[in-house]
């Protein structure tokens, strides 16, 4: 990290900055700082543009580490920074704990010195960009938690210095950036778009999609004054093929919340129209596919065991809360999240019905969960629709195992903790279940699986074309 010992600004403890100093200099220093401010914006996109900013992210997670590997790649020297020291430790050593990232990705920009990653905060003074990709939960009571970036944004206030560019990825509420981290970060006496840049830029990762890469994927980017837009766009164009700017940071961060609110209204209604179909006797799934045809103004969605993430389930309500600081009721939001959240107990109730009609209780019966992660081929299970079907079932007493070959054993989540490790699918185990219920469907054999389980519970169709076991497949 050779730039590191060789900052081009000063520190900020060795800059004229204080409030008190700016009022003193305001008149005499004008044209002085107007050219400082030209100056300033234009070194730091000379610097963008010849590869020679350092780039700190915070937060190594889903989204943060795919955009170091990003800028390591376009030949960014890059400074990651995380609370969790065993992730530190983890990536030190060159080691990935994702699964769609391959640990010789790491090792590669580690052993390059392109890439090196800390949990002192005290080196956020060193970079020249900083991008926060830090969690946005909800609290216990659906309200944003915005104590992530809140603790991020302290972080960088105490080691602020002139010329740096802040942008905020994480996915929160039209305002943040301007009403929560733009004050603070003022509060150093600093100017935006003067002194230091600020700019909200959504994350649109897409964990496991094979189809786009980071760099495929258009981003947009607000900055708070033209400077900071001059600035962002210089340094996302450098990774992204397409930037795609707009007016203000509300608008980008709308645009996000808009993008996962369109999946959870339409997912929900799919999800509705199939226990509709259900009791018409119709397989939701074929109309679907064949409403798929048109080609114009129908986008398929696709029902399942109900919703997961930390996304979809989550973001809708960052809006639903702002939206009451305007008298509003977000009622499309409230209902999707009704009907999504409803899926699991009918996907239980499913289960019953088809244990009952074989003469079966649920309690004491073996059911064994294909798949708990929150989507197809992806070792994530935050907020899956698994674990709301596994703490239902358990509570009527079934016996509960579980298989994913993404998830060796599950670790304590938000509301939920179950001490189970991943079943190997043996063919004992398949002929010793009472039920397999297919709620993650991963790239697996499920033939086999069907061939040998007694019953089989199907929320995501990947027995679509199995007709010769019909009699032991349930959809649900
Ligand atoms: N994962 C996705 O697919 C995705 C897609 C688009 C947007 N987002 C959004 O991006 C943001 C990050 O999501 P993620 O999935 O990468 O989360 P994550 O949990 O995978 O990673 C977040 C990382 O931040 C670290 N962290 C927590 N507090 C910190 C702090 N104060 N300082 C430094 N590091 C800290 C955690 O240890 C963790 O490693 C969220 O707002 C999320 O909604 C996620």
């Amino acid at each position: 990290m050779e730039g590191e010992k060789t900052p081009i600004h000063p520190h900020p403890t060795l800059l004229p900055c204080l409030p008190a100093d700016r009022h003193q200099g305001r008149g005499r220093n004008k044209w002085k700082d107007f050219h400082m401010k030209g100056n300033m914006e234009e070194q730091l996109i000379q610097k963008i543009h010849q590869r020679k900013a350092l780039i700190g992210i915070i937060g190594m997670g889903y989204v943060g580490l795919p955009l170091v590997l990003r800028f390591c790649e376009e030949d960014f020297r890059v400074l990651g920074f995380d609370v969790d020291s065993k992730k530190v430790v983890t990536l030190k050593r060159g080691r990935s704990y994702l699964k769609s990232i391959p640990s010789s990705r790491i090792s590669q920009f580690i052993r390059s010195d392109h890439f090196d990653v800390t949990n002192d905060f005290s080196r956020l003074g060193k970079p020249d960009c900083i991008l926060i990709c830090v969690p946005t939960p909800l609290t216990e009571k659906m309200e944003p938690d915005l104590q992530y970036i809140e603790k991020t944004t302290e972080a960088i206030l105490q080691n602020l210095r002139k010329g740096q560019l802040i942008v905020l990825e994480s996915t929160t509420y039209p305002g943040t950036t301007e009403e929560m981290v733009l004050p603070r970060l003022e509060s150093s006496g600093l100017k935006v778009g003067k002194d230091f840049y600020l700019a909200f830029s959504p994350e649109r990762e897409d964990p496991g999609n094979k189809r786009f890469t980071t760099h495929q994927i258009p981003k947009v980017v607000a900055g708070v004054t033209p400077s900071c837009q001059k600035v962002v766009t210089a340094l996302y164009s450098r990774i992204i093929q397409k930037i795609v700017p707009v007016s203000s940071p509300r608008v980008a961060e709308l645009t996000k919340l808009l993008e996962n609110i369109y999946r959870s209204v339409n997912i929900a209604l799919v999800n509705e129209l199939k226990m509709l179909t259900d009791r018409m006797g119709i397989d939701i799934w074929e109309v679907i596919e064949a409403a798929s045809t048109k080609p114009f103004g129908f986008s398929p969605f696709y029902p399942g065991p109900g919703m997961g993430g930390h996304c979809i389930p989550i973001d809708p309500y960052y809006l639903s809360w702002k939206a009451r600081e305007y008298d509003f009721t977000t009622r499309f939001i409230f209902l999707a999240g009704e009907i999504n959240v409803h899926v699991p107990y009918y996907v239980v109730a499913k289960i019953q019905d088809a244990l009952n009609a074989r003469g079966k209780s649920i309690k004491g019966a073996k059911i064994l969960i294909l798949g708990v992660a929150y989507k197809k081929d992806v070792d994530d299970a935050r907020e899956s629709p698994a674990l709301s079907i596994m703490n239902l079932l358990q509570k009527k007493g079934a016996v509960i195992l579980y298989h994913d070959p993404y998830i060796p054993s599950l670790p304590s989540f938000r509301k939920y903790s179950f001490r189970l490790n991943s079943s190997p699918l043996t063919e004992q185990l398949l002929r010793r279940i009472d039920a397999a219920v297919v709620v993650t469907d991963h790239s697996i054999d499920y033939q086999r699986i069907v061939k040998l389980a007694p019953l089989v519970i199907d929320t995501r169709n990947v027995t679509k074309n199995m007709k010769q076991w019909k009699k032991k497949i349930v959809k649900a």
